[in-house]
């Protein structure tokens, strides 16, 4: 009797694909054997049962590992594809009123004032006063204004170095950018639709903000 439940046991074993845990050289109906040999049998009965058991312990914990690891790849995936889209630069958008310009954004002032408050102001708009990097980019930006409006630049002359600077720190590379007028004490720049001018620093002139998208944009 006991030994035909184990033996179904063991059926179940087997279609559950572990056939090939049990030893192959023991016969079918081990387990039903004679008298003489009983006790044996019984003993390797529950042998076979331990290691049936053992067999299948380790194939759920093997499925339970496998599950476990391919939760952690889909999630380290998730995680990738997170740092990918915050790497990733905005959307290269300007805001409202702001005209892009390639890497940046340009805000036309047409109010007039001195050039330290036209810094300011590009200051409180979260941008500074325009630079720009050579000709293509003044070609650019020229054909933007109309003829016969002035707007400052973020240029000025520095007369403890006595030279053209950049808002940025910079000095202007004169290869690269020509200044008509003169190069003197409170002198500011400006730009037109054809020119690059100096003039002093107090008149008063409409002037150009600038974004950087790529840096300065959450
Ligand atoms: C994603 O970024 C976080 C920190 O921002 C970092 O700890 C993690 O290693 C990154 N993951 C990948 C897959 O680059
Ligand atoms: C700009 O300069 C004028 C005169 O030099 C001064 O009155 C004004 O306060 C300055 N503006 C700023 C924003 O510093
Ligand atoms: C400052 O701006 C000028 C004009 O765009 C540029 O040539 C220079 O490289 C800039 N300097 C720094 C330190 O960003
Ligand atoms: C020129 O610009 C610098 C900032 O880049 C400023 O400190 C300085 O006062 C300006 N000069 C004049 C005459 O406005």
């Amino acid at each position: 009797m006991d030994g035909q439940v184990i033996y179904a046991d063991l059926n179940l074993t087997r279609d559950t694909g572990l056939e090939h845990s049990s030893p192959p050289s023991l016969p079918q109906n081990a387990c039903q054997g004679s008298s003489w040999h009983k006790l044996a049998l019984q003993l390797s009965c529950v042998g076979m049962l331990l290691l049936v058991l053992t067999v299948i312990g380790l194939s759920v914990s093997v499925m339970f590992l496998r599950q476990k690891s391919s939760i952690e790849r889909s999630s380290v995936i998730v995680q990738e594809s997170r740092n990918e889209t915050t790497a990733r630069p905005p959307l290269l958008k300007c805001p409202t009123n702001w005209r892009p310009l390639r890497d940046k954004c340009l805000f036309f002032c047409h109010s007039s004032k001195p050039w330290n408050d036209s810094l300011a102001d590009c200051f409180t708009k979260e941008s500074s006063l325009l630079l720009i990097q050579d000709q293509e980019e003044l070609r650019s930006i020229q054909s933007m204004i109309d003829k016969g409006v002035l707007f400052w630049i973020g240029l000025n002359f520095t007369l403890s170095e006595k030279n053209w600077k950049w808002i940025n720190g910079s000095f202007l590379n004169s290869n690269i950018l020509q200044i008509t007028g003169d190069a003197k004490e409170n002198s500011c720049v400006y730009i037109s639709n054809s020119q690059i001018l100096s003039e002093n620093c107090d008149a008063e002139i409409k002037w150009i903000c600038q974004k950087e998208l790529k840096c300065c944009q959450k």
